[in-house]
């Protein structure tokens, strides 16, 4: 069974797992336990760290996922197109299309301002596999809150929502929506939802995976730290550094022979 469907047959049935990956170190450790992996735009702020993902270029993308991709087998593959690059849709064919050549990915993520379903419509016609994103959407929304948290803000989600799918959407990424309303959603959809900051009421589970590293230094409620790499790096450069200045490293098992 392709991937693809394997991801869709997973709705009510099994949680979908999702973390993001920039390089092909981590995305070869994920893929033994994610269903999704995604090249997130998210890279502007965790690995560049710039103020907003508003400024990552399609190239530096493209660079990171190719990496990805060499670490990927079993995972679904997907790739956010940054900002700017669907404005229409002789624009989005053009670089999802970019994107699927030189990455080799499986599908690409955009996200909703709740108007370009036409976008998503034109790249499923040409067979492009799309993730949609809706709640908190950075590219769109400066303000980082809770989303759909009334009963009106509950139905435009909803329909915004079921408007993508329409339009031909495998899956959609909630962010920071409000329980109840990812419920509402999730329920009312036959393509799944995956949640960040959104509850167990999704289909799914993404997060940002230095976040849940505890590398990043964002960390919101919704974050759980299943390690803290900040503490195990600092360490090992302490240790480093000490050995180094005391002529420790390198000793003679670190030398090479002739
Ligand atoms: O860019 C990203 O990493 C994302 C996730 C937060 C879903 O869009």
């Amino acid at each position: 069974m392709n991937k693809l469907r394997k991801i869709l047959r997973k709705k009510n049935k099994s949680k979908i797992v999702c973390l993001t990956a920039y390089s092909k170190s981590i995305a070869k450790i994920l893929d033994k336990y994610c269903d999704i992996i995604l090249v997130g735009d998210s890279m502007a702020n965790v690995l560049y760290g710039l103020d907003s993902t508003h400024t990552i270029s399609l190239n530096n993308i493209i660079q990171h996922s190719i990496s990805v991709k060499k670490g990927v087998k079993n995972s679904l593959l997907v790739v956010d197109m940054p900002k700017d690059t669907y404005l229409n849709k002789d624009m989005a064919k053009k670089n999802a299309k970019l994107i699927l050549k030189k990455t080799k990915c499986d599908a690409v993520k955009l996200e909703s301002n709740n108007k370009n379903f036409n976008i998503i419509k034109e790249l499923v016609k040409s067979k492009i596999p799309v993730m949609g994103h809706i709640g908190f959407t950075p590219q769109f929304k400066k303000r980082f809150k809770l989303e759909g948290n009334s009963k009106h803000k509950l139905e435009k989600l909803l329909n915004e929502a079921k408007n993508i799918e329409k339009a031909g959407a495998f899956s959609i990424v909630l962010e920071c929506v409000a329980p109840n309303t990812s419920k509402v959603i999730s329920k009312a959809l036959k393509i799944p939802t995956i949640g960040i900051g959104s509850s167990s009421n999704c289909d799914g589970q993404v997060l940002v995976t230095d976040d849940m590293l505890g590398l990043s230094g964002f960390y919101p409620k919704f974050v759980k730290r299943y390690a803290r790499l900040d503490r195990v790096i600092e360490k090992a450069t302490e240790k480093y550094s000490k050995d180094v200045r005391k002529n420790k490293f390198p000793n003679t098992k670190n030398f090479l022979n002739e």
